[in-house]
């Protein structure tokens, strides 16, 4: 079934006005993870590398550092936080991944964060970004699952799962699907198959909730709107994320990489 909307035409879109302080707030409690991950990831000094929905842009600026800004293009349905990274030299596309033809040139380095969750026909999108690696060249795909079961506190629970189901409905959004890799990666026939896990803490009053407290507060209305949450039980979670006896472990994240095989003929 099509979902009624896509990810940022009006749910978290770059439009609204605190989506810059949000995207930031997701990289602060992502960052770590990523750059652990790649750098494992052998890059010769001028790796053509994408970053496909690139956000606020801290991979790509990343990237630039290490194989220099020449050699990346971020991409994204929507780049006007992403100014800053085209004025530094990186190539910066407005592109959909869903629906355009493939960015220019094969890359040896193609990585997509928190994207593919949101998307629709995320296996497919796989297959179809591991066809614009050059030979040997690597995917690396992230993304965020939630495990219920540990969360630490009953508002911050439920307004999770209010928020998992409401992105479900509404845009299509799958935060078990996460679980399921690297078995899409093998399928695209990728090969050096690599896997990473972590949890991420949010601890009220502190960088690792605001990225929970932005996104509340940016879907609030239509959560209240859709009954799924009541308005109370919107400011309880609010305020969790401002009380530093509040810590919670339910955010997880995936990181599967692999390689894709030399063409033969
Ligand atoms: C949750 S944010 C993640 C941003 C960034 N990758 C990160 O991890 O910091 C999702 C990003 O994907 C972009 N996006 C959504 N749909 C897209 C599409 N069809 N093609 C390209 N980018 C898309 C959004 O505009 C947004 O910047």
């Amino acid at each position: 079934m099509t979902p009624p909307e896509r990810y940022g035409e009006r749910l978290l879109s770059p439009g609204s006005s605190d989506e810059r302080r949000r995207l930031v707030a997701l990289e602060r409690i992502s960052d770590d993870d990523t750059i652990r991950c790649l750098e494992k990831i052998p890059l010769g000094p001028s790796a053509r590398c994408l970053e496909v929905g690139a956000g606020a842009g801290s991979v790509a600026s990343w990237l630039a550092g290490v194989v220099g800004p020449a050699n990346v293009t971020a991409t994204d349905v929507d780049t006007r936080f992403l100014a800053p990274l085209a004025q530094a030299g990186v190539e910066v596309v407005r592109h959909d991944v869903v629906t355009d033809p493939p960015p220019d040139g094969e890359f040896d380095l193609i990585h997509i964060r928190h994207v593919l969750e949101h998307l629709p026909g995320r296996d497919g999108l796989i297959r179809k970004l591991a066809s614009w690696l050059g030979d040997g060249g690597w995917l690396v795909v992230e993304a965020g699952f939630h495990v219920p079961g540990i969360g630490g506190h009953p508002a911050h629970a439920r307004q999770k799962a209010a928020r998992s189901r409401l992105l479900a409905e509404k845009i299509g959004t799958d935060l078990t699907w996460a679980t399921t890799l690297p078995a899409p990666l093998v399928a695209a026939g990728l090969a050096d198959i690599r896997l990473q896990g972590s949890l991420r803490p949010c601890r009220g009053a502190t960088e690792s909730a605001e990225f929970d407290r932005l996104t509340l507060l940016s879907m609030g209305e239509d959560l209240v709107g859709s009954g799924l949450l009541s308005r109370q039980e919107v400011d309880e979670a609010l305020a969790l994320y401002e009380d530093p006896a509040f810590v919670d472990y339910s955010a997880g994240a995936v990181a599967a990489w692999g390689r894709r095989p030399p063409r033969h003929g």
